[in-house]
């Protein structure tokens, strides 16, 4: 019975210990689901127009809530719902994983407040 009861504790740390494969996004996977975001957000989510967030180096969960939230109306925004409602729990985390591994660039502000709108990115 004791030994019973302790190959099932074994095996109970031996799951909780294994590492969560499925709770990974796929990156490769995901910058084919991206495409579509591409347009914004840039090809690499170091997007160029200032009204269009950043994904690049973006946490992945972070990713993830926020396209849920614009799917569950937590977040109102009439360009988002669109593109995150046709997303499943898979496309965000895989889509997550792409932009949250890419490099993200700072743009300084420099030129900005002269007027001129040249920009000069900086890569991290
Ligand atoms: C037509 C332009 C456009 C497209 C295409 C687009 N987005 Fe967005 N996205 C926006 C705008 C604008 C915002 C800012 C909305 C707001 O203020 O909440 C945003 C916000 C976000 C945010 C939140 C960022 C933050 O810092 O909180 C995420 C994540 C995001 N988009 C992911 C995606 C993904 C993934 C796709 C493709 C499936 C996509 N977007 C396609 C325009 C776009």
């Amino acid at each position: 019975m004791m030994r019973i009861l302790l190959s099932a504790a074994l095996a109970t740390i031996a799951l909780l210990a294994m590492p969560a494969v499925h709770a990974e996004g796929n990156a490769a996977a995901g910058k084919k689901k991206a495409t579509v975001c591409f347009a914004c957000h840039g090809e690499n989510g170091n997007s160029l127009v200032g009204q269009y967030p950043r994904l690049a180096g973006q946490y992945p969960q972070y990713i993830v809530q926020a396209l849920k939230e614009y799917k569950d109306g937590q977040r109102k925004n009439p360009i988002m719902v669109g593109f995150a409602s046709t997303l499943t729990a898979r496309d965000r985390k895989d889509i997550a994983a792409y932009f949250g591994a890419q490099k993200p660039v700072l743009w300084t502000l420099h030129g900005e407040v002269s007027g001129s709108h040249r920009r000069q990115g900086t890569t991290l």
